[in-house]
């Protein structure tokens, strides 16, 4: 079976978690595209739901799919949240923002009584860091608050090379926000609340990729069937 296919089992798995009248956040990325699609052919048959995006790529998905689309000034309090992740581990911790909407993920997670992730297992990690942790900074002042990152990583206990991510022409990579994304390649984090908590103190830094306390469930796909970590209902 794809990881493709593997991702698509994750998503149905959590769609039998909505029902009718919930407000939604809805993810980012190529395994929260599955769970859009599907929750598309619900609404498609009659479901009424409301959503919430987490990206510009999310939102116009499901304009096209016509699913009933809010904002949080709109609709601050959300049930539920499904999204991807770039890496987690057992206790749930996450990194996210290799698609570069990390900010909006974590503002609608946030906002949402539950988040729960959909994944295939090969994102699940003993340790954090195997992937390269995104750190969304503000244009002004890059090299200062890069100076500052990468002085709070070693704080941390943590090294590894810092990038600024660009896209494929080239050109810087440019968030929804009008950020910048610094890369950081850690290869383990061991202290991850410490890291997470000295970012969140530099100025230019607006939000990093380090998920903390936020997912209640994680629906994990392998060959073998689906694994549940937390809880799902
Ligand atoms: C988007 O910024 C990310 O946080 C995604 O949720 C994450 O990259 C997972 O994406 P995939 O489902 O494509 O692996």
């Amino acid at each position: 079976m794809s990881a493709d296919d593997l991702k698509k089992q994750a998503a149905a798995r959590a769609l039998e978690l909505v029902r009718p009248g919930m407000r939604l956040g809805l993810g980012t990325g190529s395994t929260a595209k599955h769970f859009v699609d599907l929750l598309g052919a619900r609404v498609a048959q009659g479901l009424e739901v409301l959503c919430v995006a987490t990206s510009e790529v999310t939102q116009a998905q499901a304009e096209a799919l016509a699913i009933p689309m809010s904002t949080l000034d709109e609709t601050p309090e959300l049930d539920l949240t499904v999204d991807g992740a770039d890496e987690l581990d057992r206790e749930l911790r996450l990194i996210k923002g290799g698609g570069a909407a990390l900010l909006r993920e974590k503002i609608v997670a946030t906002a949402s009584r539950r988040m729960v992730v959909i994944a295939d297992d090969s994102k699940l990690v003993e340790t954090l860091g195997r992937y390269p942790l995104p750190i969304e900074v503000v244009p002004f002042g890059l090299e200062v608050t890069r100076r500052a990152v990468a002085a709070a990583i070693a704080a941390s206990g943590a090294a590894g090379e810092l990038t600024l991510r660009t896209r494929p022409d080239g050109s810087t990579l440019v968030t929804d926000g009008g950020h910048y994304i610094l890369d950081a390649h850690l290869g383990r984090i061991e202290k991850p609340e410490a890291l997470g908590t000295a970012l969140n103190l530099i100025p230019g830094v607006v939000e990093h990729g380090l998920f903390l306390g936020i997912a209640a469930c994680a629906i994990l796909a392998s060959s073998n069937g689906l694994v549940v970590l937390g809880t799902i209902e």
